[in-house]
């Protein structure tokens, strides 16, 4: 009941003002996001692999001003991605990408093509230090202002890579037919709930109707000859995923299970410890409260220790 307000006082400049003097290593930050350098990122990322975990590492940034923002967050991306190759953790640790961070929104006077292209352009860099390090990358999926042309993107780069990840969002009206079209031999799709504040136009805005989606959209990918990416912390339809996954004959590694750092991560290595690919999402950076308030939203029990945190900023 509190999501879309907290969403929605989470675009106000003050509230962002007052949350981001909070340090990256207050407990309600760090509980989210493991710290603010590419060390620490590495650092946590090593040790969920040493406990049989898979990471997606994510780059925190979105809503760039200008292109050198853009190319710096490409930059960001390419050292990471260096380090994981240096670090031998390549095989088991892929990245994840929000174009707004790499120029999508950017204006037509930013360059030629506009904001998407400069996109394109950055997505394809980052591809492509991705292949020749023996990984891959996943385009987060933002609001629904942003779907066509995240879509559209995805589907440019996938010329060339056709590795890179998709993620579509069970709250859209508009997925289950976005599945469809995703749902074939070499496709990645990470299948969330959606974290956006969305009109009804476009969105169910209903728990139950965004749950029912999510099943309906498992049944398409779980058939279809990709490789879905399971991405919810939700037991019942954890449950339900490995129901579908049996009756239709998917071996275990033929799909694949995703959680939050941070997020039930008991549930996360019991999931592993069945032989089940559980993939960790671990962002990182200075950027983080945009990242935060998203989740913050996403279980307003926090709301009682975050305004603690605030008040004694530790
Ligand atoms: P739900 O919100 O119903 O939560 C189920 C249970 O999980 C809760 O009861 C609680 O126990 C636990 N839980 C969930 N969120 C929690 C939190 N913040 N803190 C503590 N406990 C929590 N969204 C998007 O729009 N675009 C994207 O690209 C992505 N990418 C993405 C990657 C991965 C790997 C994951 C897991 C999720 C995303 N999301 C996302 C976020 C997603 O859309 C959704 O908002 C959250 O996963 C929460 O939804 P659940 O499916 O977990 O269900």
């Amino acid at each position: 009941m509190l999501r879309q307000p907290l969403l929605a006082l989470s675009r106000s400049e003050q509230v962002k003002k007052l949350v981001s003097t909070l340090p990256v290593s207050s407990d309600i930050v760090a509980g989210y996001v493991p710290g603010e350098t590419t060390r620490e990122a590495i650092d946590a990322t090593a040790a969920l692999v040493d406990a049989g975990l898979a990471v997606t590492l994510d780059h925190l940034g979105e809503d760039i001003a200008d292109a050198e923002q853009a190319s710096a967050n490409v930059a960001a991306y390419v050292e990471v991605i260096g380090q994981l190759s240096s670090r031998g953790l390549a095989r088991r640790v892929e990245v994840s990408v929000k174009l707004s961070a790499i120029g999508q929104a950017l204006p037509d006077s930013a360059g030629p093509g506009g904001g998407e292209k400069i996109a394109l352009e950055n997505a394809r860099e980052i591809c492509r230090a991705a292949r020749n390090a023996g990984t891959t990358v996943t385009l987060d999926m933002e609001d629904h202002t942003t779907t066509d042309s995240t879509l559209a993107i995805l589907g440019e780069l996938r010329q060339d890579f056709p590795e890179t990840g998709a993620v579509l969002q069970a709250a859209l009206r508009r997925t289950e037919d976005d599945c469809r079209r995703l749902a074939h031999m070499g496709s990645r799709v990470r299948l969330c709930k959606g974290a956006y504040e969305e009109p009804e136009s476009v969105a169910f805005t209903e728990k139950i109707d965004v749950d029912t989606s999510y099943v309906r959209c498992l049944k398409v990918l779980l058939h279809g000859g990709g490789y879905p990416m399971i991405a919810t912390h939700d037991p019942r339809l954890i449950a339900i995923a490995s129901t579908i996954a049996a009756e239709v004959g998917r071996e275990q590694g033929t799909y694949e299970f995703q959680m939050l750092y941070g997020v039930r991560p008991e549930e996360q290595k019991r999931l592993a410890a069945t032989g089940e690919t559980v993939r960790v999402y671990v962002p990182y950076g200075k950027d983080w409260y945009g990242y935060l308030m998203r989740r913050l939203a996403e279980r307003p029990q926090n709301l009682s220790f975050f305004v603690k945190s605030l008040v004694s900023k530790k």
